[in-house]
Formats: C-alpha cells, sequence, structure tokens
C-alpha cells in the first residue's frame, strides 16, 4: 500500500507569493512583512493591494482601491431577500454568508473566470460585498433595519459603521483593522486550499470563495473563537463562586476537559510547534484596546487563563507541544471592539476572503489541477450478486 500523507500534513501543494508560515520559529510573512510588522501599521486595503500585485501600493493605489471597494458594497435585491429568510429561520451567521455569497452572482456579476482585470474586478466584488452581508445579516437578526454602507469609510470603519449604526472611535477602528490584516493569509490553510482546488477546474472566483467558506465555518477552522472567550468567562465565574484563585480554578478545569476528552479551543495548531505569532500580534492590540477603555481585568484574567491551560496541557499531552493559537486572543481583541461571539467567526471570513481571492487570482495563473490520489482499502468482489439472492 501508498504511504499516505494523513491530512496531508507536511504535503507541500503550492508555491506561493502570498504568505509564509514557519511552524517551527513561529514566524508569519504576509506578502513578506513580518506579521507584526505589517499588521499594526497597514490599512486593510494597503494588504489587499500587496497580496494580490505583490508590493505595496502608492497612495493614489490605495485611494483608488478603496474607492472601488467603496462604490460596491452594495448587495443585490435577491440578497437581501435571502438574507430576511436565512434571520427568519435564525440560521447562523456562518450559513447566512455562505448562502448569501452564492446569490452575488444574482446582479449579473461574471461567475466565470476571464481576463486577469476582470478577475480582478470578481475579488474586489466580493472582498467589497462580505462585510455588508455580515453587518445586513447581524442587524436583520437583532429585528433592526440595516444600515447602508458609507462610501466615505474604509474597509474596517465601514463595516464596524453598517453593524453599529454609528461612526465607531478611532482606537476601535484601529483594533479591527490590526485584526483584519494579521488574519487575512495563512499559507494553505483548508479553506485557501478549498478555495484553490475549487478554482483549478477551471471554476471561477465566486464557487471558489463560497467552497472556502464551506471549508472555514467547522470549529477545527474559523469556529473556535467564540468557545474560547466563552471559556475564559466562565472560568472566571467559577473562580468568583469558589473563591479559589483563577489559576488553580484554570487548571482544575482544563483537567476535568482533557479527562473528558475536550480539546482547549484556541490551542494546537497542524503547523505552530511554538505559539502562534499572530496571537502575539492580538494579544498586543487587545492590551492597547483594554488600556483604553472596557474591562481591564478580562486581558489579565485572559492572560492567566492561557498560562495555567498551557501548563497542564504540557503536563497531560508531553511531546505534543501545544500552544496557544490565533483564536484565543482573537476573541479577546473582537469582545474589545465590541462584536457577539456569534460575529466572531464571520469576522474572521470578512478578513480572510480577501487572502482567498489572492490565492484565487495565483492559482488562475498557474493553471494547474489539484487533484491528489487515493488508496483503496476497501473490499474486492469478483462477481455482481443479484438483489433476489443477496444475504
Ligand atoms: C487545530 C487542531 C485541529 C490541530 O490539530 P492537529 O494538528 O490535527 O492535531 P491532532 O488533532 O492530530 O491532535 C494531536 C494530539 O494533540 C491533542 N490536541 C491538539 N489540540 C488540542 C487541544 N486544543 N486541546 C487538547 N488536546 C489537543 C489531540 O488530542 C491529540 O492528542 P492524542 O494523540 O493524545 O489524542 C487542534 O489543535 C484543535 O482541535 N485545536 C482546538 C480548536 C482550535 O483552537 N482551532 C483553531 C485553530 S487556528
Amino acid at each position: 500500500m501508498e504511504t499516505i500523507a494523513r491530512g496531508l500534513a507536511g504535503v507541500v501543494a503550492v508555491a506561493t507569493r502570498i504568505s509564509h508560515v514557519d511552524g517551527e520559529r513561529g514566524t508569519l510573512t504576509l506578502g513578506g512583512f513580518p506579521v507584526e510588522e505589517i499588521a499594526p501599521r497597514a490599512s486593510y486595503e494597503e494588504v489587499l493591494h500587496l497580496l494580490w500585485h505583490g508590493r505595496l501600493p502608492s497612495a493614489t493605489e490605495t485611494e483608488d482601491l478603496r474607492h472601488r471597494l467603496a462604490t460596491r458594497r452594495w448587495l443585490p435585491a435577491g440578497t437581501i431577500t435571502l438574507l430576511h429568510a436565512a434571520a427568519a429561520r435564525r440560521l447562523p451567521t456562518m450559513d447566512a454568508l455562505r448562502m448569501a455569497v452564492d446569490t452575488l452572482q444574482l446582479d449579473g456579476a461574471p461567475a466565470r473566470g476571464g481576463d486577469p482585470a476582470s478577475n480582478l474586478s470578481g475579488a474586489i466584488d466580493i472582498v467589497a460585498r462580505v462585510p455588508t452581508i455580515v453587518a445586513t445579516y447581524e442587524r436583520l437578526r437583532e429585528g433592526k433595519s440595516p444600515v447602508a454602507p458609507d462610501a466615505r469609510l474604509g474597509h474596517a470603519a465601514n463595516y464596524l459603521f453598517m453593524l453599529r449604526g454609528e461612526p465607531a472611535p478611532v482606537e476601535i477602528v484601529r483594533a479591527l483593522e490590526t485584526y483584519l490584516v494579521t488574519v487575512i493569509d495563512h499559507g494553505l490553510s483548508a479553506s485557501t486550499f478549498a478555495a484553490r482546488v475549487v478554482v483549478s477546474t477551471r471554476s471561477d472566483m465566486l464557487s471558489a470563495i463560497v467552497g472556502a467558506l464551506g471549508a472555514f465555518k467547522g470549529p477545527l477552522h474559523g469556529g473556535a473563537p467564540g468557545p474560547a472567550l466563552e471559556m475564559v468567562f466562565r472560568i472566571r465565574e467559577r473562580a468568583a463562586r469558589s473563591g479559589r484563585p483563577l489559576d488553580a480554578e484554570a487548571r482544575a478545569w482544563t483537567q476535568e476537559a482533557l479527562a473528558s476528552g475536550e480539546r482547549m479551543m484556541g490551542f494546537g495548531h497542524r503547523v505552530y510547534a511554538v505559539r502562534d505569532p499572530r496571537a502575539e500580534v492580538l494579544a498586543a492590540a487587545a492590551a492597547r484596546l483594554f488600556e483604553r477603555g472596557g474591562d481591564p481585568s478580562l486581558y489579565a484574567a485572559a492572560r492567566i487563563v492561557e498560562a495555567a491551560i498551557l501548563d497542564v496541557l504540557r503536563d497531560r499531552k508531553p511531546g505534543r507541544r501545544i500552544e496557544t493559537n490565533v483564536e484565543f486572543y482573537t476573541a479577546l481583541l473582537l469582545h474589545g471592539v465590541g462584536l457577539e461571539p456569534e460575529l466572531f467567526t464571520p469576522t474572521f471570513a470578512v478578513s480572510r476572503v480577501g487572502g482567498w481571492a489572492a490565492h484565487v487570482l495565483e492559482q488562475i495563473v498557474e493553471d494547474t489541477l489539484l487533484r491528489p490520489m487515493s488508496t483503496y482499502v476497501g473490499e474486492l468482489h469478483d462477481r455482481y450478486v443479484p438483489a433476489e439472492v443477496r444475504m
């Protein structure tokens, strides 16, 4: 039997200029820049340009991309109808988002790949509209009227504006923008691979993004930050009730969770054997945010809980090298930005769609069908047996 790379672990399937993850050293570069250098400083639009064109834009190019995104944020009427129907059924936001992205084709936007300019235009269309879908759906779920996009605002500020119905303070916008840049791309993650597989058949950008969203929403990928935050809150509550120190309560919690076979959300990663560098960037952004307002004790509590969980994991899973991943501090930062846990994964998608689009554009140029092999392990039969005589 052939050797199977279970879960494709360790398999290098594509060459890319978009991002690089070094799991041993714990580094991430986005378009060649260390994540900790670019994420707290650049705008989401600048990084889109970097990933789509391979270099940071000039001021005019940034303005041009901002303008193109801002003028394409509106949703087709059919998409809004679908979002109303999904809200009436209280469907999870990620499901509504996946279905709504599919409907973007309704306004005649070309689905099939073509020349580079129309592929780029398709990318702009989708990236511009994902925040509008998420914000519209969130407001409908809450029984509020959707807020129209404001073309004067940048990508991050406009997303918050559509959610809140009023402009967000500048430090909140910067915190969200840091998050959006930090998680925009991450090598060949499962969703990115899914997007590349779809478009490698010479399918189209829209289908690739829908496929990526399907892969993305699972709890082993984009779905972990909500539960991670809930865990910090619950450990804190338990400590308040029991009177035990938070550290002891977090240790007890982790022991119990592991004993019942649960995984600690926000810990562990397929590629990183050390602390996820994005966790560091987001922890620093969260610390800055909580210093200026909100609940600084939550940040301190998260640090204590993190240290306790890591300690118990090292003890209970020796040799596994399970460290903090991006989701743990995502939860804290997005909570500080004022988002509800239901919005954590969709907001991750608001960012990651830019990376998916970059990979789709790269894969279109690469033009190689992604098609691995399988090994058959089932039974073999010589003859077809008619149903009447089958046992
Ligand atoms: C992300 C993740 C799926 C990567 O896992 P992976 O590389 O496929 O590793 P495996 O699932 O093969 O797990 C390897 C071992 O580590 C353990 N492990 C991995 N992550 C763990 C976690 N968060 N909590 C407890 N144990 C964990 C597994 O139980 C397994 O131990 P075992 O062999 O003793 O049963 C995994 O770490 C996980 O489930 N994390 C929690 C969810 C999460 O935070 N997801 C967001 C990722 S950015």
